[in-house]
């Protein structure tokens, strides 16, 4: 048989790029800074951990839970200060902690900070240690040498786990390494606020940096069932005067705008700092409802900052020592939303469908 030598070029080009992924499908094949093959089912989480309180029993509460994964959200140390002696000298009294350390060894711990452990109260991208702290973080939770995040500033990073139809993945943000001043309310207190905060118009106003926003965009786009994203400080709360996503209306929106854009399904937030637990939601224009998880305090708490204002609360604000728990049941495809005490006890239950947190076709 005689073939036409230009036609059989063509046949052969088209045979050898036939099982290559196009441009198109390279670009947006996006992967997790870390993935376990290991499907998860408990991911517990809990922020503001001061050792010097010496109130460790959350520790052994969490691990009676055996949770796959345990999350820091920040303030995990209270550093406070532009000494890095200091600051590894607080790192040293956590290390200390033996109920940490049991924890520690029993799961998969993962972290990110908050002011207090990044090393200044309420701080941002001006606080003049915020490399050096970085640094002293990767180091205390172990972060490989090939770590993505020894490669970047700040010190997000996204974890996957599972496979096929179970993989979770974990976002967990900086909100400091990047973050601009945000003004302070002037004058008296606004009933119901315990912070001096307001929402600002200011749309030049940062909270993660363009770096940070790009790789998020990347990330959401990594295959995944149930997606959560790791937040120091609250995604939906503005009204308490605190430090908020809520001070930043035009981040929120663009996080938002962001989980519209890319589909991003069975997604919710979970979110520390303030001392208390609640959960909040919100119905998203043209989307789900979006739920943003917050326990905070583990060695202390504050009641009259739970009484603080929240008109997207679900249920009670809880000012007993706490952690989340987040127990996800594959074959059901349902998650549970937990708070437990410092026994290990629920003290908050709030189940989810995976079908309520759905974007329209
Ligand atoms: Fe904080």
């Amino acid at each position: 048989m005689h073939l036409n030598p230009l036609l059989t070029v063509a046949v052969l080009a088209i045979l050898a790029t036939a099982h290559l992924p196009s441009a198109h499908a390279q670009a947006t094949q996006a992967k997790s800074d870390f993935h376990q093959a290991d499907v998860v089912e408990t991911i517990a989480f809990g922020s503001c951990y001061n050792p010097r309180e010496k109130r460790h029993s959350l520790f052994d509460a969490i691990l009676k839970h055996r949770p796959d994964v345990f999350v820091l959200l920040g303030d995990n140390i209270y550093g406070d200060t532009h000494d890095m002696a200091m600051l590894k000298a607080k790192y040293a009294e956590l290390e200390a902690v033996e109920p940490f350390r049991k924890l520690r060894d029993a799961t998969k711990m993962i972290a990110t900070w908050d002011d207090h452990d990044y090393g200044l109260n309420d701080g941002g991208k001006t606080y003049s240690k915020r490399a050096e702290s970085a640094q002293i973080f990767l180091d205390f939770f172990k972060d490989p040498a090939d770590s993505p995040r020894r490669k970047r500033e700040g010190v997000y990073g996204s974890y996957t786990f599972g496979s096929g139809d179970r993989v979770c993945q974990i976002l967990l943000l900086d909100t400091r390494y990047f973050r601009d001043e945000v003004p302070r309310a002037k004058g008296k207190r606004k009933p119901g606020t315990v912070g001096w905060y307001e929402p600002s118009t200011d749309t030049t106003k940062t909270l993660l940096g363009e770096a940070q926003w790009k790789w998020l965009e990347q990330q959401l786009q990594v295959p995944a069932k149930i997606r959560i994203i790791g937040s120091s400080i609250q995604t939906l709360a503005y009204e308490k005067g605190m430090e908020n996503w809520g001070n930043v209306p035009h981040e929120q929106q663009r996080l938002f705008d962001l989980l519209k854009k890319h589909k991003a399904h069975h997604t919710f937030a979970i979110s520390g700092d303030v001392h208390f637990a609640e959960l909040s939601k919100k119905d998203l224009e043209g989307g789900y409802p979006f739920y943003d998880f917050t326990s905070s305090g583990m060695s202390h708490t504050s009641k009259s900052w739970a009484n603080a204002a929240n008109s997207y609360r679900v249920g009670k604000a809880l000012w007993d020592m706490n952690a989340g728990l987040i127990e996800i049941d594959w074959a059901k495809q349902t998650v549970h939303l937990g708070i437990i005490n410092k026994l290990g006890e629920k003290i908050m239950n709030h189940p989810l469908k995976l079908s309520e947190l759905e974007f329209g076709k």
